[in-house]
């Protein structure tokens, strides 16, 4: 077997057997495959696609290619929740806390971001003191004493996937369906959890640009989790626009704490209710999804999701004090407001270009070795279907360079398109695959 050979099937559209599969996931993580040859052969995927046998051992390749966590001894039916990416998406961080103030037990590993979309781990770093690398060991520790642990995936569970993902990122593979069902489903299927619940997002800054290739993928996922014994749900949501108003690493997180505090956008609540409804079920600790809904609501209003996210913070070494206080975050030197300059409806927000005027700003990475800064962003203080008069904020931009800051503005008055006509609100759970 030789990685020459197994490029060049590829390339010529050819279908890769078990074999042909394994020996390149398994040789890549070893080193003794360069990442040229990788980039090759993971373009060649992009290009020529795989069939889903191919995308199955590829997964399950990948899930194998480290440790896989045992979570039994939580006692309780584990639920993990994953995102295809998305922009402003914190779903995760304010979910997990009401889920797990509900008795159900959260053990999460998460990721950082990838291409215009932003990560939670980067989002939780931007908390000082958050600690995401905590000892599987630990991890369990924390789980079993607060019901909750958020942390980084460990270099050694699924390390193919870990080395693709960042390889993907440098050269453009990142929106191919192969990819990223193998590499959301290795993650989770060596995560542990018995059962799984996707939110597969769909729009301009989603990966699955419309609802048919979502489908697809979801199908394709969800077959995966059969085969490897997880039952898994996929939720379709809306990625049209960002999620909720903030994009950027500390705005996302005050974000959330209001969230927490009760004040919920509207996206974000159906958002919450629609996924972690699920979540509650598949756990098995209730069938009738609008009561489950009722109980999330419930907990996000009696304060016990606020409680618990700050357990989770203090578990894992955050500074609670910026919570309680969030004044005390570092803020952007230039808060630099975009300004409407028409009256109207606004039509449309392209998530991907506000994730990308995001990345451009520091939010994000361009290279994988490149650090990010925390503080800046965007506050979308308009959202689709929104009326708004000439002159009045349509989002403010958070800079620490004037010039970038300046830019971004510039670039969020394109972005905004703004119609006579009324436009209808948005939906943003699409369907339930
Ligand atoms: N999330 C992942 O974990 N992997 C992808 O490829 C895309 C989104």
């Amino acid at each position: 077997m030789n990685i020459q050979q197994i490029i060049a099937n590829k390339r010529d559209k050819k279908i890769l057997s078990q074999e042909e599969i394994e020996y390149f996931v398994n040789e890549y993580v070893k080193g003794n495959i360069t990442d040229y040859q990788a980039a090759a052969l993971v373009m060649a995927i992009y290009l020529n696609g795989m069939t889903e046998g191919e995308t199955t051992m590829l997964t399950l390749a990948m899930a194998r290619s480290g440790e896989t966590l045992d979570l039994s001894t939580l006692n309780k039916t584990v639920v993990d929740k994953h995102s295809t990416g998305g922009v402003g998406d914190k779903i995760t961080i304010v979910l997990m806390p009401i889920i797990a103030s509900l008795g159900i037990p959260v053990a999460k590993m998460s990721g950082r971001g990838l291409g215009f979309t932003g990560g939670t781990i980067d989002k939780l770093e931007s908390i000082p003191g958050y600690n995401i690398e905590i000892p599987i060991n630990n991890f369990i520790e924390i789980v079993k004493k607060t019901g909750i642990s958020v942390i980084g995936q460990t270099a050694n569970l699924a390390p193919a996937d870990k080395k693709l993902y960042a390889l993907r990122d440098t050269i453009a593979c990142v929106d191919s369906m192969p990819l990223i069902a193998s590499s959301i489903m290795s993650k989770k299927i060596a995560a542990g959890a018995e059962k799984i619940v996707l939110d597969v997002t769909v729009g301009s800054g989603a990966f699955m640009k419309d609802k048919e290739s979502a489908v697809e993928i979801s199908k394709l996922m969800k077959k995966i989790g059969t085969l490897a014994n997880k039952e898994t749900v996929c939720v379709l949501t809306n990625m049209d626009e960002p999620v909720g108003k903030a994009v950027g690493n500390t705005l996302e997180i005050l974000e959330t704490i209001e969230c927490l505090k009760g004040n919920i956008p509207n996206d974000i609540k159906e958002i919450i209710l629609g996924i972690g409804s699920y979540i509650i079920k598949l756990a098995g600790e209730g069938d009738n999804l609008e009561e489950n809904k009722k109980r999330i609501l419930e907990n996000i209003y009696n304060g016990k999701a606020y409680d618990k996210f700050i357990e989770l913070i203090t578990s894992q070494g955050g500074d609670i004090s910026y919570i309680e206080n969030p004044d005390k975050f570092e803020k952007a030197k230039y808060i630099l407001p975009v300004v409407a300059n028409k009256s109207g409806y606004i039509a449309e927000i392209n998530a991907k270009d506000v994730g990308e005027t995001s990345v451009d700003l520091g939010a994000g990475r361009v290279k994988k070795e490149d650090g990010i800064d925390h503080a800046v962003g965007i506050i979308l203080e308009k959202k689709i279907a929104d009326e708004v008069k000439e002159g009045e904020i349509l989002a403010y931009v958070h800079a620490n360079n004037e010039e970038k800051g300046e830019k971004a503005v510039k670039r969020l008055q394109e972005i905004y398109i703004i119609v006579e006509q009324k436009i209808e609100p948005e939906k943003y759970i699409l369907d339930i695959i």
